[in-house]
């Protein structure tokens, strides 16, 4: 029996795509992917809180966060992943979800993804469930390609449509991540993710050496090796769509990043620091007429 009014809080990080590899287009519609995920320390806070099972689950978020590009609550991931438990798992609980949102809505940084991954650690834990983190990622890969990654946590290689996700050193935490620095900028513009797929027009094939590449300068801590190594085969086809996405990313490259890149479909785009006070420099030089935050990948949450 689960007591209505308990209360939990989450910190649940967005992620970049430091490779994302399309290898083709599937019978299912979607895409086939090799990409290196690995979270940021840019979160939404979530706090939980158990009501009684005739509750409809409730979402409110902050003020100032633009609700309309949240879309409606029946569709809203975090929702969906706590109807989900609920579910699958005939939980006779109910829960309200408030989410602090400081991860731009449809900015190819996984925040939906985020919040769906956080309820479910949330409400494993709140409802007492213990369900093991692969069942919860086995169950998230309906909810959205990310989700997976995001409850595995760490550097992670991402195969498949999103939902083949191991460490991509070892299975057991601690998940060894590299504590790069980086700038992300956004424009401000939406790039619906089915569009931005859509667009994808094939070309060259990704070369091998770029998963090889970005794990070995992750595994020794080399950002400029890193910033070497950062590809993403959407980002040809939004920078031709979406001139704003481009400029932004020509800003981070003129502030003096080592190396820049779209994350995921956009339109955020990231840009890699040497250390921290060079990624307090870029953010000073990128000045406040564009969306802009430092963070570090790999945060301990
Ligand atoms: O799974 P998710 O909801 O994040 O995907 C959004 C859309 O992005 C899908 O509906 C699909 O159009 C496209 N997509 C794709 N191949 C993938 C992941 C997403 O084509 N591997």
């Amino acid at each position: 029996m689960v007591r209505a009014g308990s209360v939990i809080t989450i910190e649940t990080p967005a992620k970049i795509n430091l490779t994302l590899e399309i290898l083709g287009k599937r019978p299912d519609g979607y895409h086939e992917l090799r990409s290196i995920v690995v979270p940021v320390s840019l979160t939404d806070t979530l706090t939980l809180t158990t009501t009684y099972a005739q509750t409809a689950m409730t979402l409110t978020v902050s003020p100032g966060v633009d609700l309309t590009k949240i879309g409606s609550v029946d569709k809203n991931l975090a929702v969906r992943a706590a109807r989900l438990m609920q579910e699958t798992y005939r939980v006779n609980a109910g829960a309200r979800l408030h989410i602090h949102k400081r991860i731009p809505i449809g900015g190819g940084l996984g925040g939906g993804s985020a919040d769906a991954a956080g309820v479910m650690l949330g409400l494993n834990t709140l409802w007492g469930l213990a369900r093991p983190r692969e069942e919860l990622m086995a169950l998230g890969a309906d909810l959205g390609s990310d989700v997976p990654a995001l409850l595995h946590g760490g550097a992670v290689l991402m195969e498949g449509r999103g939902e083949r996700v191991r460490g991509l050193f070892a299975d057991e935490p601690p998940f060894a991540c590299p504590g790069f620095w980086l700038v992300i900028a956004n424009p401000g513009v939406m790039c619906p993710t089915p569009d931005v797929f859509r667009k994808w027009r094939g070309g060259l094939t990704p070369a091998p050496s770029i998963l090889h590449n970005m794990t070995s300068s992750i595994r020794t801590s080399d950002v400029s090796a890193a910033a070497d190594a950062l590809y993403n085969g959407l980002q040809p086809g939004v920078f031709e769509t979406y001139p704003d996405v481009a400029q932004t990313a020509t800003r981070l490259q003129e502030a003096g990043c080592l190396g820049v890149l779209l994350s995921g479909s956009g339109a955020s785009v990231f840009g890699l620091a040497r250390d921290e006070v060079h990624g307090q420099e870029i953010s000073r030089r990128l000045g406040s007429g564009l969306w802009h935050v430092l963070v570090q990948t790999c945060p301990v949450v």
